[in-house]
């Protein structure tokens, strides 16, 4: 039986954190095999051979999506099919067996249905949700493992960035790539993340939130922030990085092109030169955990750029406002990007 009681937990102060929930879904499949009907368990340790293809080789990706509580009391979520195709995608690129859509669903949906009491009250966060996929059986040679295992587990979260909707400053890199051409960035692959930790981490020991990644080949083009991506505005015309296979297709990034498409904005994809972000009127990023966060500041050399005086611009308001009015059903699903839990 699901623990219905309230969970001793205070919403007001929510981070982007761990905190253990009650359950967590569980399927395997070996390979060249159909995956086996998973099954929804009490959250608990793993079990896994040394010799796990993850552990050794990173074959490995993970997904990330938000259950929110909406106005209307129901729980929702943001376009969990999005999630599916990209992880199908991923998989592929990392020689594993894709999750079917259908399967990938139910998982994501049985898990929060089994955590609701962890939903936050609307606003006050969200439940994030964690599909994982991985080689989890034994081998030695740098090939495929023979086992694989998806898993879905969730958190309730905060605000991604220290600071909530206070814009950030951020810094670009001259030294760390993030990924290079006919690499995995243009996928959510588990070793994508490790190698940005330290460029992150000594970041934030000089004050800034995150890093801003250049393209690998020229150096000149903005990729991606870290874990999100990355959006500026200028006269009016909202531009992000194309996708070119070393950035990564943004469930919220797609949405918020389509967002402001509607909204009469014209929305380039295209190269974005770093020096027409420094000069552009409004940056902003855009990702499941950091939302739309404003970009107060940016850091490229000796150079350092503010940003509509250092306050969230009015488009970043706009899209931010309209975007959580959908998420939240405060506003019409006029774009169907809403699936209900319960
Ligand atoms: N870029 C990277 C590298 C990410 O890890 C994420 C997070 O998932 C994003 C961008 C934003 O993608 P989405 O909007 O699908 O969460
Ligand atoms: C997300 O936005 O879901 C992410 O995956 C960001 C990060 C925590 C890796």
């Amino acid at each position: 039986m699901p623990d219905d009681t309230e969970p001793e937990i205070d919403w007001d102060s929510l981070t982007f954190s761990f905190t253990q929930t009650d359950r967590m879904y569980m399927a395997k499949c070996e390979i060249g095999g159909e995956w086996e009907k998973g099954a929804m368990k009490d959250f608990e340790d793993l079990v896994i051979s040394p010799a796990a293809g993850v552990l050794n080789y990173g074959q490995g990706l993970f997904e990330g999506l938000k259950a929110q509580r909406a106005s209307d009391g129901s729980i929702v979520l943001f376009r969990p099919q999005q999630n599916a195709r990209r992880a199908q995608e991923g998989a592929r690129r990392l020689g594993m067996p894709p999750v079917p859509e259908e399967m990938f669903l139910d998982a994501v949906i049985s898990t929060v249905r089994e955590n609701s009491r962890w939903v936050p009250p609307m606003g006050k966060g969200a439940l994030y949700i964690r599909p994982l996929l991985m080689g989890s059986g034994p081998i030695l040679g740098v090939a495929p493992a023979p086992e694989y295992t998806f898993l879905v587990f969730t958190s309730p979260v905060g605000p991604y960035f220290k600071g909530g909707i206070t814009p950030t400053s951020l810094r670009v890199s001259d030294k760390f790539h993030r990924a290079a051409p006919g690499g995995s960035g243009g996928v959510k692959a588990i070793g994508n993340y490790a190698p940005g930790m330290i460029p992150s981490k000594m970041a934030k020991k000089e004050g800034y939130s995150e890093i801003i990644y250049l393209d690998a080949v020229n150096h000149r083009y903005i990729e991606e922030v870290g874990a999100a991506n990355f959006f500026c505005v200028k006269d009016g015309v909202v531009s992000t990085p194309a996708l070119t296979g070393t950035i990564l297709p943004g469930v919220t990034r797609s949405s918020i092109i389509e967002l402001a498409s509607s909204r009469g904005y014209e929305v380039r994809e295209e190269k974005v030169d770093v020096e027409y972000a420094m000069e552009a009127d409004e940056c902003f990023c855009v990702g499941t955990a950091a939302v739309v966060s404003s970009i107060g500041k940016i850091e490229y050399g000796d150079k350092v750029s503010e940003f509509n005086g250092g306050e969230v611009g009015p488009v970043t308001r706009q899209l931010y406002e309209e975007l959580t009015a959908i998420q939240q059903r405060r506003a019409p699903d006029e774009f169907g990007w809403i699936t209900e839990v319960e």
